[in-house]
């Protein structure tokens, strides 16, 4: 039998797993997604409708058939509750680049462990699955967890887009991050076969 069954699925982490996004979610993505926590992470606290919800569920199918998005359920790897979304967006195949993003929805679920599993889950899939060379994320000055998270991960931060947000009567930095597919094998190599 060949190695390739040996290697352990990049959908699958220690406690969570990454799954395809369903219209099916929509009510289990609104049940904390308009949470002010979660949405201050997101850097938007405009509330949002089920049919703007519903609206971009329906986008994100169409992009991930088109080859240019996947948007991923992160799942409760026992249990199965949904507890939030990620995914790899504005995939470019000329400079294998694209943009990552996370939300874990019930602030409840902060702090768990579960960011951190999807985010090695969802750097596998971007690396060794979509062999992208370069990924780039973004997030807010005053999102120390989301930036203590991706550091640890190996994440390196390039740059600022000065005062790009404003958001209860103040500008926010948006710290840029980025990871290289060859920085990436250096630190997770290890972690190939199962
Ligand atoms: C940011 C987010 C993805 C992190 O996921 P998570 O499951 O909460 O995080 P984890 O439990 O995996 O890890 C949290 C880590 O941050 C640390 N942390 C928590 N609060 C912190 C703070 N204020 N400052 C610095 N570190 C902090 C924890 O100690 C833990 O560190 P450790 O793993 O070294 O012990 C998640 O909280 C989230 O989705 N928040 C709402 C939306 C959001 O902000 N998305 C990101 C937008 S860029």
């Amino acid at each position: 039998m060949s190695d390739i069954y040996n290697i352990q699925s990049p959908f699958i982490g220690d406690k969570v797993k990454l799954r395809a996004l369903e219209v099916s979610d929509l009510d289990n993505i609104m049940r904390y997604f308009n949470n002010y926590e979660t949405r201050v992470g997101l850097g938007n606290i405009i509330p949002i409708s089920y049919k703007m919800e519903e609206d971009w569920i329906n986008s994100a199918i169409e992009r991930a058939k088109a080859g240019t998005a996947y948007i991923f359920v992160i799942e409760h790897k026992e249990n199965g509750e949904l507890l939030g979304t990620c995914g790899i967006e504005d995939i470019s195949t000329i400079s294998r680049s694209a943009t990552l993003g996370i939300g874990i929805h019930n602030p409840e679920n902060f702090n768990k462990g579960y960011g951190t599993d999807a985010m090695i889950c969802l750097m596998k899939f971007g690396f060794r699955v979509l062999n992208l060379h370069r990924i780039e994320l973004w997030t807010f000055d005053y999102n120390q967890r989301a930036i203590h998270v991706y550091k640890k991960l190996g994440w390196k931060e390039v740059g600022k887009r000065r005062e790009v947000m404003f958001l209860q009567g103040k500008y926010h930095d948006a710290i840029v991050m980025d990871l290289l597919q060859n920085e990436f094998e250096d630190i997770y190599k290890e972690e190939i076969v199962s």
